[in-house]
């Protein structure tokens, strides 16, 4: 399991924190979540997974500077977004959400973790390639409002030596985010 370092925190995402979280989605994507699309996943939706990070200097403050999802499909998790707040980037804090996301896989009966990801988006595509991911296909004029293909990358499987690496990965990430403060 994934050991979250103060003052980090990641939890459940709930409907109090959707404020905060358009905003990051609103300086993340080219498009932002359409209205009322995370209140659907986080209450209606039963098969989407949806955590928040905070950073909490002391008990009375507490602040969301990132968030993750992912669905449930069949035997496949797929992940849906993860998001750094631009002040926040650059620290580790994508690479904590993606492994929280992919240490809960295996609370699931899945041996396949799928994403889409834009072909501009380099920073993302190197974070899933340092969790070896492969891209493995495109959807063509996938995103509607650039027009731009898709890159499908898959991981699998999610097995025990890849629990190993997922194990080493988070020791050289603790050490990384230790260093940072
Ligand atoms: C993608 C994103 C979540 C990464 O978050 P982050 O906290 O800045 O990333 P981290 O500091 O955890 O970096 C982890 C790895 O990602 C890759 N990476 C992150 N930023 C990068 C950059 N600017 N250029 C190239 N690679 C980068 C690197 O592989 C890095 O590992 P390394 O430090 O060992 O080189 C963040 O850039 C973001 O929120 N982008 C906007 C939303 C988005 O595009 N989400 C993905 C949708 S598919």
């Amino acid at each position: 399991m994934l050991t979250i370092p103060p003052p980090y925190n990641l939890r459940k995402m709930q409907a109090m924190d959707v404020t905060a979280v358009k905003e990051i989605d609103r300086l993340s994507f080219p498009t932002p979540a359409r209205n009322g699309m995370f209140e659907h996943e986080i209450v209606d939706n039963d098969l989407a997974y949806y955590q928040v990070l905070e950073w909490q200097p002391d008990d009375q403050n507490s602040h969301i500077i990132g968030f993750s999802g992912y669905w449930l499909l069949g035997e496949e998790v797929h992940i849906s977004t993860v998001a750094v707040h631009p002040d926040w980037r650059g620290l580790g804090l994508g690479e904590m959400l993606l492994l929280n996301m992919l240490y809960l896989a295996y609370r699931h009966p899945v041996n396949l973790v799928t994403l889409e990801v834009r072909p501009s988006n380099v920073a993302a595509q190197n974070l899933y390639k340092k969790y070896r991911f492969a891209v493995v296909g495109e959807r063509i004029r996938y995103y509607r409002d650039t027009g731009e293909d898709a890159l499908i990358m898959t991981l699998s499987p999610l097995d025990a030596p890849y629990r190993t690496f997922l194990d080493r990965q988070q020791k050289q990430l603790l050490a990384r985010l230790a260093v940072k403060g």
